[in-house]
């Protein structure tokens, strides 16, 4: 698990988690707060050497290699965080997964999907922006290694320690990474993250 240390970052942080924030800032700061998430999320994102002529000099550098990373927010939350993760990878692929909780068991499940049919050998990205029980981000990694990813790194605003260790439990030997702009203290009795910032996609999208 990777948890940002910068003050740029906790700066953005506190004007979301600020519950005067009207929804048109927190989307515009929820993308830039992701764009910055998204310099250490690609750190492992997979390269290879090529070779090119500057107006000087041959030299050789790097390029994203194939198949192409895969970007995949979890509705409905996680498409607030789609522009700021394509503006740092913008060659990367999109793929969407809608996911559920079954009101009685409980249980989350996949209720939309949108991905290329071969995941096989693919870097996927999550983009989840409350990491709270965990339940539909494992259950998301769950898929897309079903489908064949090969590593999956998830992306979120805020955890809880309570989700990060039931993901990392979950995942153990498995190539997942967890990057998370903070990890906040506990989650509260209604399953929300204390001190959190409310309702994500309620904040994102103007319906609190
Ligand atoms: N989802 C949210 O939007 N907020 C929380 O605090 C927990 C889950």
């Amino acid at each position: 698990m990777h948890v940002a240390d910068h003050p740029l970052i906790t700066h953005k942080l506190t004007v979301l988690r600020d519950e005067r924030t009207p929804s048109p800032t927190f989307r515009a700061l929820t993308s830039e707060l992701v764009t910055l998430l998204a310099y250490e999320a690609t750190r492992q994102v997979r390269t290879h050497e090529v070779t090119i002529h500057t107006p000087v000099a041959e030299t050789v550098g790097l390029a994203i290699s194939e198949p192409r990373p895969l970007i995949v927010p979890i509705l409905r939350a996680g498409l607030g965080m789609l522009e700021g993760m394509t503006a740092l990878m913008p060659s990367a692929e999109v793929g969407f997964l809608g996911m559920v909780r079954n009101e009685e068991t409980l249980e989350p499940s996949v209720y939309a999907e949108r991905l290329p049919d071969d995941l096989s050998n693919r870097q996927c990205f999550v983009l989840d922006p409350m990491l709270a029980t965990g339940g539909s981000l494992l259950s998301a990694i769950q898929y897309l290694f079903d489908r064949g990813a090969v590593d999956v790194t998830a992306v979120c605003i805020l955890g809880a320690p309570e989700g990060v260790a039931a993901v990392e439990k979950a995942v153990e030997g498995r190539d997942v990474t967890l990057v998370l702009g903070a990890l906040d203290e506990r989650l509260n009795e209604h399953g929300y993250i204390v001190p959190g910032l409310g309702d994500a996609g309620d904040r994102l999208y103007g319906t609190a």
